[in-house]
């Protein structure tokens, strides 16, 4: 939101915000073809009939860190203190498809999320957790295939059928390459990873949400409200197109596509963006993909208030950011959501922060009245014109990557990369120049910030998950390792075969995230970005 020279404001996404609106913002607008009942196409007021008046959004937190037994306790605590969806962060050597005894994991081991190497420390991870009654988002990228077959093969432990499994994996690479940059392979044999997730959930997981087509890393990266939904559908384009010429009818992977976007400060906006975003995509499937099933045509998505917005400065002020940008989440009608700490912009988490977080969201939905109605502000004339102007400024963005040869041929062309870091340019110079107020930092700040203790890591963890390591590799059945890593090998080297399958033997028999990640880098290369 920012204030011109002559006084007129403009969106995050430049678009203009009038001072009032009226009656002529919706002359010869059709409420029946923008906006139809909720939970019916183009689900612009919402993608269930009843939304949060049937069933409140799924309490979500982002939580993970240290070893297994760490990041479990964590787990327990949230769902004690009433959180319903458990959401995993894996530390960047698992994200990279790495052990933690590999040379390039040192100093990162349990330092962004949890270390996990292997199914021994999956089970530890979901020890006295019943997955047959929790639904797990796991933001995994390009080993995603690998820890859904882990959770899975815990899950078979347990006994809970592979049917009854629900929850995500985020598994959308494409983004990484755009932004965050978990890669590993190219983005071709990526996207055949990613088919072969399709259709092995179709057969195996059928409840499972096969992955989480992100906007929020854009968002973070400095993409604005618009870019952060054309990319985004962009990318989902790809997919779908994908998975469809791998043979797929669209009906039987569409239903369990998901999606993942920033809730910014600037609520108005974020709303707009939200309907903007259900209606564009519920037009590209029944229009462009010939989608017949209701469910095909849903854009169900969760949501994480925006952390590039949290200032370390006076950080309980965040308490307040987070307030408007869950509330911003909530009237655009998420599924899912993600409230960050408050001082999470100066280290992880403490456990009185993570709850506070949760709280919020507690008051949003059990002291407030956003869950007595549906999509409230529909038919307003300020929300409807900013829904029609984001919808117009997404889908000319989405035509420049079709212009381009779709969303893969728009990164090796750097196209959005560059976009965005224009806007985080234009942002940080807004910023500097005192235009873009940031409560406590360019305004309003403190002669001297309060000391703030903050959570440590314990740094023995790298040394104990390489000695459980050495451990597992001196335990299990090393010929049959071997023998499982080679059918996984020859099954990348073809075309037709579905990895997953030689994969979850593999893993099965305790080979660890490297090592099958390994192979498969042996096979199809490491992606190498194009600069
Ligand atoms: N009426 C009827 N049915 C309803 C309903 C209503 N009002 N509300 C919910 N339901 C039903 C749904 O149909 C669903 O049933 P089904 O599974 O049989 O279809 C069930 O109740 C659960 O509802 P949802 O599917 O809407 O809610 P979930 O929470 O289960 O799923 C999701 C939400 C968005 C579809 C899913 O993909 C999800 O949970 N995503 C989470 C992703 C996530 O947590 N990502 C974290 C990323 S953190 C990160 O990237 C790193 C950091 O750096 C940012």
């Amino acid at each position: 939101m920012t204030q011109s020279a002559r006084g007129a404001r403009s969106t995050e996404s430049g678009l203009p915000i009038e001072p009032v609106y009226g009656p002529d913002a919706l002359i010869g607008w059709e409420p029946a073809d923008k906006l139809g009942e909720p939970g019916s196409y183009p689900y612009t007021r919402g993608v269930y009939p009843t939304m949060y008046t049937g069933r409140p959004w799924t309490m979500r937190q982002y939580a993970g860190f240290g070893t297994a037994a760490e990041s479990n306790a964590r787990y327990r605590q949230l769902i004690e203190h009433g959180t319903h969806g458990l959401s995993v962060a894996f530390d960047l050597p698992t994200q990279m498809g790495h052990d933690s005894d590999a040379p390039l994991a040192s100093g990162e081991v349990g330092k962004v999320g949890v270390a996990v190497d292997s199914v021994e420390d999956m089970r530890v991870l979901f020890d006295g957790i019943p997955l047959g009654e929790v639904s797990t988002s796991m933001t995994i990228n390009a080993p995603a295939a690998l820890l859904l077959l882990m959770y899975q093969l815990v899950a078979e432990e347990q006994g809970v059928p592979a049917e009854h499994l629900t929850g995500t994996i985020q598994n959308d690479v494409l983004k990484e390459y755009i932004a965050r940059g978990t890669y590993i392979f190219p983005p071709q044999p990526s996207l055949r990873l990613t088919a072969d997730i399709f259709r092995y959930c179709r057969t195996e997981l059928p409840r499972w949400n096969t992955i989480s087509i992100s906007g929020y890393h854009m968002a973070e990266a400095g993409a604005s409200p618009a870019q952060e939904i054309a990319f985004t559908l962009a990318n989902g384009i790809e997919y779908v197109r994908t998975a469809v010429a791998a043979g797929m009818d669209v009906d039987d992977f569409a239903p369990r596509l998901s999606f993942f976007f920033v809730s910014r400060t600037t609520l108005l906006e974020e709303v707009a963006k939200f309907r903007a975003a259900r209606r564009i995509w519920a037009r590209v499937m029944s229009e462009d993909f010939r989608a017949r099933n209701p469910k095909s045509m849903m854009l169900r998505f969760h949501t994480q208030t925006a952390g590039v917005q949290l200032t370390a400065q006076q950080p309980e002020v965040n308490l307040a950011r987070v307030t408007v940008q869950a509330l911003a989440a909530v009237l655009g009608g998420t599924q899912s959501l993600h409230t960050n700490s408050y001082d999470e912009a100066i280290a992880l988490p403490t456990d009185k922060a993570a709850r506070l977080a949760l709280r919020t969201q507690q008051v949003l939905a059990y002291e407030t009245d956003v869950t007595a109605t549906v999509d409230p502000f529909a038919g307003s004339y300020a929300v409807e014109s900013l829904t029609d102007d984001m919808e117009f400024a997404a889908l000319e963005l989405m035509d420049e990557v079709a212009d381009r040869g779709g969303a893969v041929a728009a990164i090796e062309l750097g196209f959005q990369k560059s976009e965005i870091e224009r806007n985080a340019y234009r942002i940080a110079l807004e910023t500097d120049h005192g235009d873009r107020v940031v409560v406590g930092v360019n305004r309003f700040q403190l002669a001297e910030e309060e000391p703030y203790e903050p959570l440590r890591v314990d740094p023995a963890i790298e040394a104990r998950q390489r000695e459980r390591l050495a451990r597992l590799r001196g335990e299990r059945d090393g010929k049959a390792v071997t023998a499982a890593l080679s059918e996984l090998r020859h099954a990348a080297e073809g075309t037709s075969e579905n990895v997953l399958y030689p994969m979850k033997e593999a893993l099965r028999a305790r080979a660890t995230v490297g090592e099958v990640c390994g192979v498969l880098r042996g096979v199809w290369g490491s992606y190498v970005p194009t600069e």
